[in-house]
């Protein structure tokens, strides 16, 4: 019993690898790619909220809808809210059956790379002295282009989302943000749009 759930663990994990439409992650062998954080970043235009047009499938987010993310001033640190929502869909009908939200802060380990942050949930400090929020690219009043990778010994799982201020409005410049990820080494194939619509106030 025990050795053919064990078989049947180490299937779906292959299958994850082979195929990874079927994972909840985005798993990739090898190094991290290289996405540095913009040169600069004006905290105060970053703030407010964001919404998510498109992000790489995470477990921690598995299933939510009319997610966003909002940043504040919390002197050297930022506030983060990140919140989304559980629909079902059911003949027509969309039916929530759960709204979440959890509070974070970030701070900029390094100064000479402000956008750079590391971001923590729950009093915890994940990201420790290294970021783990890179800001790519954002023009702070239409897009924001994050990456996150966290590194294993031959593999790593790879997080990114396209944020917009508009709820669910592609930025003009979309196939631009994209190839410049692409150029990164980020597989931009793994991206979902996230539904922005009818979503509770
Ligand atoms: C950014 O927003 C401004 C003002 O709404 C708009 O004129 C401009 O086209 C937008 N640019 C992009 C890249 O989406
Ligand atoms: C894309 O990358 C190029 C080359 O690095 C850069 O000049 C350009 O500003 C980037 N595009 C956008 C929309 O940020």
């Amino acid at each position: 019993m025990y050795l053919i759930e064990s078989i049947i663990v180490v299937a779906i994990a292959l299958l994850a690898l082979v195929d990874q439409s079927y994972s909840a992650v985005v798993f990739k062998l090898g190094q991290c790619p290289n996405v540095p954080g913009q040169a600069t970043l004006d905290k105060a235009q970053y703030l407010g909220t964001w919404y998510e047009y498109k992000r790489f499938p995470a477990i921690f987010e598995a299933g939510l809808d009319c997610t966003t993310a909002t940043y504040g001033d919390a002197g050297d640190k930022i506030s983060v809210t990140n919140s989304g929502t559980l629909r079902l869909n059911f003949f027509g009908r969309r039916i929530v059956l759960n709204e979440n939200s959890i509070d974070g802060f970030a701070s900029i380990p390094d100064p000479s790379k402000p956008a750079e942050l590391s971001v923590s949930f729950g009093g915890v400090d994940m990201g420790g002295n290294s970021p783990n929020y890179f800001i790519q690219d954002t023009d702070y009043i239409n897009y924001s282009v994050v990456f996150s990778c966290a590194q294993f010994p031959g593999f790593n799982i790879q997080f990114a989302w396209i944020l917009t201020r508009a709820p669910g409005v592609a930025p003009s410049n979309l196939a631009t943000l994209e190839s410049n990820l692409s150029a990164a080494g980020v597989d931009v194939s793994k991206f979902r749009i996230i539904d922005q619509t009818d979503c509770p106030v």
